[in-house]
């Protein structure tokens, strides 16, 4: 189990990233609660939390592809030309949060 961070370090309908055993992490805070997923897109390699959380969707800042974060699930890919072009996106990994003592901890 890691600690990330505290509970405060991320507000409601924020996320940030975290570098954790050579892993890049994406913690959101969605209607107070957090969930963890994998801060890279797996498309062409943004770097999710540099994007945009829309409630429980996380924007990628480079071609916009959208995830959700409460399960690391595409919820929308790249368009039709650019899957041709340069493949698709792939689901997250998402990851266990815990919570103890107004900390953040994953199990990786
Ligand atoms: S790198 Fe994220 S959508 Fe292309």
């Amino acid at each position: 189990m890691e600690k990330l961070c505290e509970l405060k370090d991320i507000s409601e309908g924020t996320m940030k990233g975290f570098s954790v055993q050579e892993k890049q992490i994406l913690i959101a805070n969605v209607s107070g609660n957090f969930y963890a997923v994998d801060a890279i897109c797996t498309h062409r390699g943004g770097f999710l939390p540099d994007g945009k959380l829309s409630n429980n969707l996380v924007i990628c800042p480079v071609h916009g592809t959208q995830y959700d974060v409460t399960n690391g699930k595409v919820f929308k890919n790249v368009s039709t030309l650019m899957k041709f072009l340069t493949g698709e996106a792939t689901d997250l990994n998402r990851y266990d949060v815990i919570i103890e003592d107004d900390s953040i901890f994953i199990e990786l």
